[in-house]
């Protein structure tokens, strides 16, 4: 039986993250040494560690079928891949940033200026929608060191936490594009690829959404139990079980991560106590 081959990114900011999705999805790697590649041990998959610059290339051509890595490197690449999922971790901008002590005017201070990047196509895009010209130094790697040493005015690169730009004396004026580390796939899989592919992609979703979502339990008085109802779009609805004491009931459902907060203070309001948070580690929907 094949195996799919996918590439992920051999050092930077998404090979931890990436290794990490296939360990939660229970898929079985001999990491060790990160070699060339490792095949898993009880899921038909094998990981070829390369540039992340060069999956785009690899999986149009069919040497991967499918590959993690940040979309801003597939946007620049202009490879004709498929984006199957986006996996909601690496989140990053798309920025451009000049030399902390220069006075900043909008983006018309970028006219006729330098700019070093090693993401020339977008930016070049971006620039061409915004009318400004501007000279693109491209650089392969350490963008940010080109102010400093007098090779160009600023720079166009990612930025994630910012130290970077920090620590080189820079700081970001314009978000151009935002951006994640995506699941991508060859554009010519075989039949027996593709549904390998699609086992995947269903474990995949189901730890993202797991993440995005946390299990919530609650007490409260059964008068109340209407209000807190409205107020939990859980899954369906939710499940409510009766309390020994009387006139009271456990509640169970499911939240967003992103609207917690909001959602605990109006179900303290509408009466909930003793209110229970967990992680879900998978979730089918
Ligand atoms: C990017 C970018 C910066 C750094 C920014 O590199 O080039 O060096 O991350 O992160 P920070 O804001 O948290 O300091 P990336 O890991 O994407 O790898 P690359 O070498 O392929 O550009
Ligand atoms: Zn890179």
């Amino acid at each position: 039986m094949s195996r799919l081959k996918i590439a992920v990114q051999k050092s930077g900011r998404l090979s931890e993250k990436s290794l990490g999705l296939f360990s939660s999805c229970g898929i079985k790697l001999s990491n060790g040494d990160r070699k060339l590649m490792t095949v898993s041990s009880n899921f038909p998959v094998e990981l070829l560690f390369l540039r992340d610059d060069d999956i785009p290339h690899y999986a149009e051509e069919g040497v991967a079928d499918a590959g993690i890595l940040g979309e801003n490197v597939v946007r620049e690449s202009l490879c004709r891949v498929e984006t199957v999922e986006r996996l909601g971790f690496g989140s990053c901008r798309m920025s451009l940033a000049i030399p902390r002590d220069e006075h900043y005017t909008g983006l018309t201070w970028f006219q006729n200026r330098k700019i070093a990047t090693s993401y020339p196509v977008i930016l070049k895009e971006y620039l061409h929608n915004e009318g400004i010209s501007s000279a693109i130094e491209f650089t392969g790697g350490s963008v940010e060191v080109a102010p400093g040493i007098g090779l160009a005015d600023a720079i166009f690169d990612i930025v994630s936490t910012g130290s970077t730009l920090l620590m080189n004396g820079l700081r970001e004026v314009e978000v151009v594009a935002k951006s994640e580390a995506v699941l991508i796939a060859s554009p010519v899989l075989s039949d027996n690829k593709s549904c390998i592919l699609e086992k995947l992609l269903f474990r995949i979703r189901a730890v993202k959404s797991a993440s995005e979502n946390k299990y919530i339990l609650l007490n409260a008085p059964d008068r109340a139990l209407p209000q807190i109802t409205s107020i939990l779009p859980g899954m369906k609805s939710p499940t409510i079980l009766p309390l020994a004491t009387k006139g009271w009931s456990s509640l169970h459902s499911v939240i967003r991560e992103d609207e917690f907060w909001e959602i605990i203070d109006r179900l303290k309001m509408a009466g909930a106590e003793g209110i229970l948070v967990m992680p879900i580690e998978k979730m089918i929907l």
